[in-house]
């Protein structure tokens, strides 16, 4: 069986991948992510961020998202969409303004409200700020925090709530999936100013970009996982796993280590009823972010880069099997 039907089986909403415009041509590629009994949902890796849907003040581009949002669609799968508010792929007509607290305020309700109005329906739920932490727990530095504190971030989940009522919208960060400053800060700060703006917070998205080697328990994910439903989050969800190799390439017992530490991640999940599902940040090695980012590492993924399944793909589907 395959990796989605298999989380259906065990009560999950999905299993899924991120993909991207560039890949999307390639036919090989498509015939694995187009099976929506391995992948029942869909995250665009690039197509919705700032610097695509918004270049310039008040023009709006969807062509790149809409690709991927029509894939999912012909395909039935779930559209994770992401992201509105990150400091990253940010047009540089924001993040270079000196702009008032009202001025910011209104860019990002103007992008937000065109952006979710544009999807619309399309949309299981939005990651509406992404990142927005340092790993101490204090705020990130950024054009948004400079100008608006953490206030920005209850305006955009005030915003996203307002322009698509039924999608559910998550903070997603990394090194979330432990319990340390970062993931307190979560509870501490993040849940609160949301809260603060009078909006709701539906879920807390886990990217889980993790390192083969330095993956924590299955006991602690879930524990990590919880935390945040006790906090106030409806949901949780594992957003844009892989677990990368920092040295290249991977022996036989390597392989064995991360497809162990896939099934604690997964397991994590299956643990705790609210995690609804898992994203893994494309599917194949052949179209990772690793390599270019981290020279060096990678082999991150489930299927390689000749689009075979690796030991981690029968170690996932065992998991879930067992569930
Ligand atoms: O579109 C241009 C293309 O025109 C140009 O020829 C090419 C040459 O470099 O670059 C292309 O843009 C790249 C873009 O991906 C699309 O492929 C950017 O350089 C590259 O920086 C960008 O990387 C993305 C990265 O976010 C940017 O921070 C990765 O694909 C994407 O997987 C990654 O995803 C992030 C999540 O959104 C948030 N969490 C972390 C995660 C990994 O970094």
């Amino acid at each position: 069986a395959q990796l989605h039907s298999l989380a259906v089986a065990a009560g999950k909403l999905y299993f899924g991948s991120a993909t991207d415009n560039g890949e999307i041509t390639d036919t090989a590629y498509r015939a694995i992510l187009d099976n929506a009994d391995e992948f029942g949902q869909i995250t665009p890796g690039n197509g919705q961020k700032w610097q695509f849907t918004e270049p310039t003040q008040g023009q709006f581009s969807y062509t790149s998202g809409d690709a991927i949002a029509a894939l999912a669609k012909e395909n039935n799968q779930l559209l994770r969409c992401h992201t509105l508010v990150w400091h990253s792929q940010l047009p540089s007509w924001v993040s270079g303004g000196s702009w008032t607290e009202a001025e910011l305020t209104s860019i990002i309700e103007t992008h937000i409200s065109n952006v979710v109005g544009h999807y619309k329906g399309a949309c299981y739920s939005w990651d509406v700020v992404n990142e927005a932490l340092n790993e101490d727990g204090t705020l990130r530095d950024s054009i948004f925090s400079k100008v608006l504190g953490s206030s920005f971030i209850g305006i955009a989940f005030h915003a996203a709530g307002q322009a698509d009522p039924d999608a559910l919208l998550y903070y997603n960060d990394y090194n979330l999936e432990w319990t340390g400053s970062k993931s307190k800060a979560v509870i501490n700060t993040v849940i609160p100013a949301i809260k603060a703006a009078g909006a709701e917070i539906d879920g807390v998205g886990c990217q889980a970009h993790l390192i083969v080697g330095s993956v924590p328990s299955r006991a602690d994910l879930a524990a990590t996982l919880k935390s945040y439903i006790d906090a106030g989050a409806r949901e949780v969800a594992y957003t844009e796993l892989d677990i990368r190799f920092s040295s290249l390439p991977p022996t036989d017992d390597g392989l064995k280590t991360q497809g162990d530490a896939y099934a604690d991640v997964v397991g994590a999940c299956l643990d705790v009823e609210e995690c609804v599902g898992i994203t893994i940040w494309d599917y194949t090695d052949k179209y990772s972010w690793i390599p270019s980012v981290f020279p060096g590492s990678g082999a991150a993924l489930l299927y390689d880069e000749n689009l075979e399944k690796k030991p981690a793909w029968t170690s996932v589907s065992s998991i879930l099997a067992a569930a």
